[in-house]
């Protein structure tokens, strides 16, 4: 059996915040951000939108994109740092706005590399016969747990959910056929205190605001990012020359012109959506596969290779025949 991406879809709140007003709040600019991140604006949920709102939004897209019905589904992965509520899981919520009452939904918390985590499962749940469709799902509401006075955080992230559909299909035998080929997940626990939420609901029962060391973040970053990278290529029998698309995560555009540097993949073939949605962590790929897909660059037997990298620190990589 191979899990098969058969649609995605994506949400982004509608209202836009441009790195000009954020100048105008606090002291930076429009120059500096672009200039370290890439990054030129970035949605904003309203009040009231929460992240089951958004992650509602981007399944049905996904949903209608593939062509099936909710009741089809009966797995939502759902990875996300910023759910609704503590509990129930935010996945829960979305299983009951799509009128789903078969299978099993749960969240899944690996911060910015939530998305290749959730992917990586659904995959493992598929291939293993205990679901046969997955709504796999990246939502995010970063905005609200941005401290908004603190300028080396509050520019960096934004708003938005992306879906895709997998569906387990059997009779898989080529190289050529379609389907999540690999996935490789990692973690280093030792390094929290780079990148964390300074509240919880078991130490300080508040919600807290994210506390990042941004320069050893970007230290890390594209080492681990390659290395995953490297594992994935090496266990699939792949290599650089044959990627067509590189979605990575959508942080800096700095980590991502790096890391594909390293790779030797040329800069054609990386799609960067980090200008427009900033870095809206476990949404990023879904968002960017989306857009590629909906531009007509990601086309059917197309290879393309997935990374994350986030908080914990977590770190992954997934490659997808789409
Ligand atoms: N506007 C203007 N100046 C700023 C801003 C801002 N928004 N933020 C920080 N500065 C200042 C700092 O105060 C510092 O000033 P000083 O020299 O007077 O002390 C100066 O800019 C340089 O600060 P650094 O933090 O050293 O800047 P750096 O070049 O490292 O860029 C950045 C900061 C963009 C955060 C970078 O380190 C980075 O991208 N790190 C990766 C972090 C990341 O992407 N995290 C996302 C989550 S993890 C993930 O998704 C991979």
């Amino acid at each position: 059996k191979r899990s098969v991406v058969i649609g995605c879809g994506s949400y982004l709140p509608e209202r836009i915040l441009t790195n000009a007003e954020l100048a105008a709040k606090v002291d930076t600019s429009d120059e500096w951000i672009v200039q370290r991140t890439g990054i030129r604006e970035r949605h904003i949920a309203a009040e009231g939108e929460f992240t089951s709102h958004l992650a509602i939004k981007a399944a049905q897209a996904a949903l209608d994109n593939a062509g099936i019905e909710a009741q089809d589904i009966d797995l939502i992965v759902l990875a996300t740092s910023t759910p609704d509520l503590t509990f129930p899981a935010t996945a829960v919520q979305v299983q009951a706005a799509l009128g789903i009452t078969q299978g099993f939904a749960f969240d899944l918390q690996a911060v910015c590399s939530g998305f290749v985590y959730a992917l990586a499962t659904a995959d493992n749940f598929l291939r293993c016969g205990s679901a046969k469709r997955a709504l796999v799902i990246g939502a995010e509401t970063f905005s609200r747990i941005l401290d908004w006075n603190d300028r080396s955080t509050c520019v960096l992230f934004g708003d938005g959910a992306g879906a895709v559909v997998l569906e387990a299909q059997e009779n898989w035998g080529t190289s050529a056929d379609r389907g999540v080929l690999t996935t490789h997940l990692r973690s280093d626990g030792r390094h929290k205190s780079k990148l964390y939420v300074d509240g919880g609901p078991s130490s300080t029962q508040t919600v807290g605001y994210l506390r990042m060391e941004g320069r050893e973040v970007f230290k890390h970053a594209v080492s681990m990012i390659t290395g995953v990278i490297v594992d994935a290529f090496e266990a699939s029998g792949t290599s650089a020359n044959d990627i067509n698309w590189f979605v990575p995560h959508q942080a800096n555009k700095r980590i991502i012109d790096a890391s594909a540097q390293k790779l030797h993949l040329a800069p054609e073939k990386v799609v960067l959506t980090v200008d427009r949605h900033g870095n809206t962590s476990a949404a990023s790929i879904p968002l960017a596969l989306c857009t590629a897909v909906a531009d007509g660059r990601i086309k059917r037997g197309d290879l393309v290779l997935l990374e994350a990298m986030g908080g914990g620190f977590t770190w992954g990589a997934a490659l997808v025949r789409w």
